[in-house]
């Protein structure tokens, strides 16, 4: 059966263009994810890392299809700027309480642009000494990618669109939507204003 899933949020779906992913087609490929990586992991005790905000809900989702005993631990980061952004710098709000060295560490993205934000915070993370490093990313928009950043877990290609819903924001609205949504460009105000998530 179709589900009109804008019907769904009268509130927020007269800035929607346009459905691109459905709720069923997300959670079934992060079940695929949730396999490829139980499987990997067995008697490793991963550890997943993420960035706030934008991967909550696919954190929880996906957290939910490994079965394995696991850990989990958050970064929060800031743009200092524009320019800042083009360089990659950001700056952390959060540290994590969980020591990586000696560890099996999977970082976890909802998106990934240009790769700059990711580059940085990976470099962080191997300045730790993990026992392993990989990246698992659910949207991966590859128009626009600055740097090489080799991802063992990927959802999906989008389109070089700017897209909201399943955590992803503009201007910190529509995380809370089940599905990806193409944005009207009436309803984009002006450059999506980033803030490192
Ligand atoms: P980059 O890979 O360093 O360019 O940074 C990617 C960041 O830009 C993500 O963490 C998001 O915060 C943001 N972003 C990129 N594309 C989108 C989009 O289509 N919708 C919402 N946020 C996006
Ligand atoms: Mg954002």
């Amino acid at each position: 059966m179709q589900v009109d899933w804008l019907a769904r949020y009268p509130d927020l779906a007269p800035a929607i263009r346009e459905v691109i992913l459905a709720p069923d087609v997300i959670q079934n490929r992060i079940a695929e994810l949730g396999v490829a990586i139980t499987r990997d992991y067995r008697d490793r005790d991963p550890v997943f890392i993420g960035v706030l905000k934008g991967v909550l809900f696919f954190m929880a989702d996906l957290l939910r299809q490994v079965p394995l005993p696991l850990e989990v631990d958050f970064l929060a980061v800031s743009n200092y700027s524009k320019e800042s952004r083009d360089q990659g710098l950001v700056r952390l709000m959060k540290d994590l309480d969980v020591p990586l060295t000696g560890r099996h560490v999977i970082f976890v993205e909802d998106v990934i642009d240009t790769g700059l934000t990711l580059n940085y915070l990976l470099r962080i993370l191997r300045s730790q000494h993990p026992a392993s490093l990989e990246v698992c990313v659910l949207f991966n928009k590859a128009r626009h990618r600055l740097i090489d950043i080799p991802i063992k877990y990927k959802g999906f290609d989008l389109p070089d669109r700017f897209v909201v819903g399943y955590g992803l924001d503009h201007r910190e609205k529509y995380r809370n939507l089940p599905f990806v949504g193409l944005l009207k460009p009436e309803a984009i105000l002006e450059a999506p204003e980033d803030n490192g998530d």
